[in-house]
This record gives C-alpha cells, structure tokens and sequence, in this order.
C-alpha cells in the first residue's frame, strides 16, 4: 500500500524544487524533511556565479529547519529531473547524519514522483566522520 508520507513528502520537495535558484547549471533539486509531528520543511539548491559558494537543496532544507526550531527528522525526499532522483552528495549526507540520523531518505526523479527509491542516512554514508 502506498505510504501516504512518503507522498506527501516527495511532493513537497517537488513543489520546492520549482523554487531552486540555479541560473548556471539549471538542475532544480528539492529537499523536504519531515519531522516526528508531521511538520514539512522545504528547500531547494541555491547556486553563486562563485560555483563554489553553491548550497544543495538538502542543506538549504535542513538549515532552515534547523534555525527554524525543527528537529527530530523521520524522513527526508529528494527530487530532481534525473533517473531514478538524486542521491545527496556527500557533504549533505554528512549533515544529514549529523542532524538527521534516523530519517529515512526517498528519493525520486521529478518527472515520476511516485517511483522512490528508499534509503537510510546510515546506509548512505557509512563510517561517517564522528566524535
Ligand atoms: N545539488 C543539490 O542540490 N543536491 C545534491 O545532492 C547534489 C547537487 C545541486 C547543486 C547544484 O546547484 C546542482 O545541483 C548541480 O550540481
């Protein structure tokens, strides 16, 4: 049976993947973290004309979230036009084990949002950086 979070949550991250501010590669990403309360936090990848300076749709979401107060995340989305979605890089996969450890990862291409691929932050970062 369809998991009605799940779609909830990949439909967030669609909504804001419209909203991704990235003029020079035109990939669009959208994040969404759910928390343990059922509240949704969005995001999307804001890039700099410094390429360097980029931040990923996870980590606009997850600092957000964050400064906004919002903690224990059950679940994150990610969704970008490629096959299958895009899994995190690994700078948001670190941050993602930081600030989200338990959250289970869906990830989808935005064109079929229904198809997910599920992950777990553990399993896509193992032996992270800790002390
Ligand atoms: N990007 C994300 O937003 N999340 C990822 O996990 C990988 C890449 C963004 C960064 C940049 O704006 C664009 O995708 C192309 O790399």
């Amino acid at each position: 049976m369809a998991n009605p979070d799940q779609a909830r949550l990949v439909k967030a991250a669609v909504l804001a993947s419209k909203c991704a501010v990235a003029p020079y590669s035109k990939f669009h990403v959208g994040a969404a973290l759910l928390t343990r309360s059922g509240e949704i936090i969005s995001g999307a990848n804001v890039e700099s004309i410094s390429y360097g300076l980029t931040c990923c749709a996870e980590r606009v979401a997850l600092f957000k979230a964050l400064t906004e107060g919002k903690k224990n995340f059950t679940a994150v989305a990610v969704v970008a036009a490629l096959k299958d979605g895009p899994t995190p890089c690994g700078a948001c996969r670190q941050l993602l084990f930081e600030y989200a450890p338990e959250a289970v990862v869906w990830i989808a291409d935005t064109r079929a949002p229904k198809k997910v691929r599920e992950f777990t932050v553990r399993e896509l970062l193992p032996h992270a950086f800790s002390f």
